[in-house]
């Protein structure tokens, strides 16, 4: 009989400690610590992010092998996030991971984590079947420090069609967040707000830049100007009107995305299209995705909300595609908090 491939996935790479235990590619376990610390800064703070990490990774791993009912014996092999990120974030899960191979004396493998963002589709769960994107697809990921349109030939091979030349998206969305008042961070606030205002209620500039590029930049100066003028007139202009901003703000964010999405589309011919990333949760640009596939023809595939922002269920996954390829890493190797994707 064929042996059970059991991976375990850990993910350390910013403010969330996560650990997951995929079997043969179906997810037994996901676990996840959030970081509430840096709520009080405005953004993550990455000693305390670093610290917290390591009060959490114990707990997380013991509970992900607990809920998965698997024993350490029985693991195949360690995935672990080797970058980009922030570097003591991603020491502790480095370290752990480690260390946890050799004691076990089982293979460790190093995962990209923007490749695994991009894979996510790929996870499978117990209960149902989830359908997965072919090859080749394009994927749009967008996160708090990426937004790119990634054109996947096989889970090792991606190329970048286009990327931000500035801001990333969901970076664009939490400053313009950050400036209204809101707390932190903005993305899921402006999300809700948004359901209840008028997306066409103010316009703000969009980039004119040629290919596949994104920009944010502009938009989120020309956010806070637009501000500053209404502010100036009325001192509670903000609370009068945020639903209305939030709207406004997301429609500009998600037209400039699909714009660009749309055009890749048309160029390569390629209508296998996923979206990747914590942005991936904005309910505006999912459902831009639906009304895309509908009027255009597109394959979609989105990430349950639990694969958007950052999971160890996506590192696991990965490590299963590296573990069949026997593509493992050596106990040197060391991490990388800025790289693109591998
Ligand atoms: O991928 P991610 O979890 O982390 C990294 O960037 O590494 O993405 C976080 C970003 C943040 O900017 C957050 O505000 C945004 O994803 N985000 C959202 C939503 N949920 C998270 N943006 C818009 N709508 C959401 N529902």
């Amino acid at each position: 009989m064929k042996k059970d491939i059991i991976i375990l996935g850990i993910e350390s790479s910013c403010d969330d400690t996560s650990a997951a235990v995929l079997r043969n590619g179906v997810l037994l376990s996901n676990v996840t610590a959030g970081q509430a610390v840096h709520e009080a800064y405005g953004g993550v703070v990455p000693e305390l992010a670093s610290r917290a990490h390591q009060q959490n990774i114990v707990p997380v791993v013991d509970t992900a092998l607990k809920r998965a009912g698997v024993s350490r014996e029985e693991l195949s092999a360690v995935a672990f996030t080797r970058g980009p990120g922030l570097m003591g974030s991603l020491l502790v899960g480095v370290s752990f991971a480690k260390g946890f191979a050799r004691a076990l004396n089982i293979p460790l493998i190093d995962v990209n984590h923007l490749s695994a963002h991009v894979l996510a589709h790929f996870i499978q769960e117990p209960a149902e079947e989830i359908p997965v994107p072919k090859y080749p697809y394009l994927c749009l990921l967008v996160s708090g420090g990426n937004s790119q349109i990634i054109r996947v030939n096989s889970y090792k091979d991606m190329e970048i069609l286009g990327q931000t030349i500035d801001d990333a998206a969901g970076e664009a969305i939490d400053k313009c967040s950050k400036v209204m008042g809101l707390g932190y961070p903005g993305g899921p606030i402006i999300d809700r707000l948004a359901r209840q205002g008028n997306p066409t209620a103010y316009s703000f500039a969009k980039p004119q830049i040629s290919g596949y590029d994104y920009s944010f930049s502009g938009l989120k100066t020309s956010f806070l100007y637009s501000l500053r003028q209404w502010i100036a007139e009325n001192p509670h202009f903000i609370e009068e009107n945020k639903e209305d901003l939030a709207a406004s703000l997301e429609k500009t964010v998600v037209d400039i995305l699909m714009h660009k999405l749309e055009k890749a589309v048309k160029d390569t011919g390629i209508t296998e299209v996923a979206v990747a990333g914590g942005v991936s949760a904005n309910t505006g640009l999912r459902n831009a995705f639906k009304e895309y596939a509908a009027r255009h023809g597109w394959n979609i595939y989105i990430p349950k909300f639990g694969y958007t922002t950052d999971n160890a269920a996506m590192i696991a996954i990965t490590g299963h595609f590296k573990y069949l390829d026997g593509d493992f890493c050596n106990i040197d190797l060391p991490a990388y908090s800025r790289v693109t994707l591998s």
